[in-house]
């Protein structure tokens, strides 16, 4: 039924897509719509929606709270603008501009459903943006985060006025999870008050589109059935609550409570039941009639705890396993400790830190999010603005192309081996994407060992590797190996060096075995050469311990300073592990105090990670963010070329969202270098 489904998808629709599904009440509605405009960067239009919103809230607090939301927005549409200039000049390509584009639902026998485009997309265009169908904090940030929009909680933040469980970090979000009323039914909401003209007119001129919000739609709040009195949805697992939430609104929106919907027609979501293992199985059908009896026994006690009610909620948390996703805020966080030490040099830019974190917060279900497939080499990312899921292009992508993100492994961060697995473990598919259905020198390098000639530059593989890649030469059949991409391994330097490619024998083009160097041939005894790592990581790991002890003495350092020599002596140049030493030896030198000796390790490791990522890819933008620190407190001035190039990943990750995303950003926006 997915097959053709055409979804228009373009900014100036984002606000249905937004509100499909709810009718909210005036004042939500208007401030809902505020929030998203702020956070989407429409800072004019957030401030007349939530001018409106004002309009409509009655108490004094209430209206405060608006009122200093305003000016937050204000500010930023101030630094925004700036900001836009100085992107100017920089003469960077922020694409925000998706006139139209129409994103098509395709099923292809290879690689099942997906998404593509009937036109090209240009790289960092903002292909897709949607509210979820249903969403839920994970537990660990139950106590840090607003249970609603996920943001961080305030000093003052607002708990649920029936069950005091969640915290909101607003009374509006507290509004929107568990609605205005405490009663069964939903309330008629009624519009009171008055208005200048022009704001009436703004707001019949966005509430006139008649298709655009579909008035009868309910507005269903999403924990309100989890308030009465008993304490299930903080003990259950989170995806048994999801799944919780997910019924309860599909059954709203049909207008009855007696039986459950069908959910394979509701949501639409890939099946993945009859692939589950059975100890899964016998899980998901305990867990689903918990939540029954607790969603009858709480809330809605019409509902027939039936067998068909039953295996609805066994398919439904089968399908959330495998689409729902996990939703990411970032965090800055202090790694290198430069925030100690130059706290007090740059008194100017006290949020100076080194680093940025991913935290995951949240897991939600996007009804269309989830129509896109994965791949480990992906061309669009997906990244979340409160509960809003956003996805960008990260190239450029011709029409018919499948847009594909990454559900987790990605090549340069796993070897083949370990991405099928977490694919086949997580999702239960064998995944056929190009990074790992063709031979890629990030793959063999990744952790791969050095050739005992040290004038080789070629890789031994060990028994593991081996086999991926041979399975994968089995894929591509000799005779029909696509001539584009030998022309793309020749131009690859890094393939082209570390294994011999002899192209004119077709059957036997790779010469693949283990403990031999792909490049000469010579025999490098992996054994002890491994026996030798474990030695070295004992070392490195104990660095890393004192570092985040912040109790480093010399021993430990030239200990470690030995190891990396050793590793590097063992292990490929692009190796990984090499990289992770390199990394952990920069944070210590930071926490010493010796940043020359930081800033050449931040290098070297950036260096390997350049080679197994790609040099555009986002890990290198986070890992520049650190560099361009230590290089700023050092006052050299490749920190200025370091910034650009830093800058220029994250707007093609994140569009003109990178400075809501990364407020750090701003503070590495100013001219570093004082010898100039
Ligand atoms: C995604 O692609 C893989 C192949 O890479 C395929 O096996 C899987 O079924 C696809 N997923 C969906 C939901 O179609
Ligand atoms: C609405 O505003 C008008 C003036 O703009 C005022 O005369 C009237 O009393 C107001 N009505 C209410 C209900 O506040
Ligand atoms: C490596 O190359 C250098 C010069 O390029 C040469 O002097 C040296 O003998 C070579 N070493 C080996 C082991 O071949
Ligand atoms: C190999 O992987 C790198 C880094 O992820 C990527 O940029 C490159 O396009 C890949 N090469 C091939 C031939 O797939
Ligand atoms: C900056 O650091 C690089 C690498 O360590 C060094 O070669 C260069 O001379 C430094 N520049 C200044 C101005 O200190
Ligand atoms: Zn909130
Ligand atoms: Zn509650
Ligand atoms: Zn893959
Ligand atoms: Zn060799």
């Amino acid at each position: 039924m997915w097959d053709n489904t055409t979804l228009t998808v373009s900014t100036i629709y984002l606000f249905p897509l937004l509100s499909l599904g709810n009718v909210l009440s005036p004042l939500q509605a208007w401030y809902r719509r505020g929030k998203v405009n702020a956070s989407l960067g429409n800072y004019e239009d957030s401030v007349r929606d939530l001018t409106a919103a004002k309009n409509f809230e009655f108490s004094v607090s209430g209206k405060r709270q608006i009122e200093s939301e305003l000016n937050i927005i204000s500010q930023h549409h101030e630094r925004e603008d700036t900001n836009l200039v100085q992107q100017n000049e920089n003469d960077m390509v922020v694409s925000d501009v998706t006139d139209q584009i129409n994103l098509l639902c395709i099923t292809t026998p290879d690689k099942g459903r997906g998404m593509t485009s009937e036109y090209d997309i240009p790289q960092a265009s903002l292909i897709h943006s949607e509210e979820p169908y249903a969403a839920i904090i994970l537990k660990h940030s139950r106590e840090s985060h607003c249970h609603y929009c996920f943001s961080v909680l305030p000093a003052d933040a607002v708990p649920c006025m029936s069950c005091s469980i969640p915290m909101y970090c607003s009374q509006n979000c507290q509004l929107q999870a568990s609605g205005q009323t405490y009663g069964k039914c939903p309330s008629n909401i009624y519009i009171n008050g008055n208005h200048s003209n022009n704001l009436e007119e703004y707001v019949m001129e966005i509430t006139s589109g008649g298709d655009v919000v579909d008035q009868k739609l309910e507005f269903i709040p999403e924990h309100k059935h989890e308030c009465q009195g008993v304490n299930w949805p903080a003990v259950l697992p989170t995806d048994i609550v999801l799944a919780g939430r997910v019924v309860m609104k599909s059954m709203a929106q049909k207008g009855h409570f007696k039986e459950i919907p069908n959910i394979l027609e509701t949501l639409g979501l890939s099946q993945c039941y009859s692939k589950m293992p059975s100890e899964s199985k016998l899980e998901l059908h305990l867990y689903s009639i918990v939540l029954l009896f607790c969603l009858k026994f709480s809330y809605c006690s019409e509902l027939l705890t039936n067998e068909f009610s039953i295996s609805q909620i066994i398919i439904l948390l089968s399908q959330i396993r495998v689409n729902s996703m996990r939703i990411v805020h970032m965090k800055s966080s202090d790694v290198f400790g430069l925030q100690d030490q130059f706290g007090k040099l740059l008194p100017s830019e006290p949020a100076l830190t080194s680093s940025m974190e991913q935290v995951r917060v949240g897991q939600a279900i996007y009804k269309t999010g989830c129509l896109f497939n994965h791949s480990c080499l992906p061309n669009i990312h997906a990244y979340f603005l409160s509960r809003t899921l956003l996805i960008r292009t990260t190239e450029f992508v011709a029409a018919g192309c499948p847009l594909e993100f990454s559900y987790g492994p990605q090549v340069g961060q796993w070897d083949c081996k370990d991405r099928l697995k977490f694919l086949q473990d997580e999702y239960f598919f064998q995944c056929k994407c190009a990074g790992c259905s063709e031979v890629n020198a990030s793959d063999l390098v990744i952790n791969g060992f050095c050739c005992i000639d040290p004038n080789c530059s070629g890789v031994v593989l060990n028994s593991h590797a081996v086999y991926c890649e041979n399975q994968k030469l089995k894929i591509s059949e000799p005779s029909s190996i696509n001539p584009l991409l030998q022309v793309r391994m020749l131009n690859d330097v890094n393939v082209k060096k570390v294994a011999h490619l002899s192209l004119g024998k077709k059957n036997n083009w790779f010469h693949i075995k283990s403990g031999y160097c792909l490049e000469c041939d010579s025999y490098h005894d992996l054994e002890s050469s491994i026996e030798a790592a474990n030695k070295a990581w004992i070392h490195i790991r104990r660095l890393r311990d004192s570092t985040v002890s912040r109790e480093i003495d010399t021993a430990t350092i030239s200990d470690a300073l030995r190891s990396l020599g050793l590793l590097r002596s063992t292990l490929h140049a692009y190796n990984k592990g090499v990289a992770e030493a390199e990394d952990n030896l920069a944070q210590a030198f930071c926490l010493l105090g010796d940043l020359k000796s930081a800033q050449n390790h931040c290098r070297a490791s950036i260096k390997i990670l350049e080679k197994l990522y790609g040099p555009s890819h986002i890990v290198i933008g986070h890992e520049l963010v650190k560099l361009s620190s230590i290089e700023q407190a050092l006052d050299n001035c490749s920190a200025v070329d370091s910034i650009k190039q830093l800058r220029s990943i994250f707007s093609q990750y994140y569009g003109s969202h990178a400075d809501a995303v990364f407020p750090y950003l701003k503070f590495l926006n100013k001219e570093s270098c004082s010898h100039t």
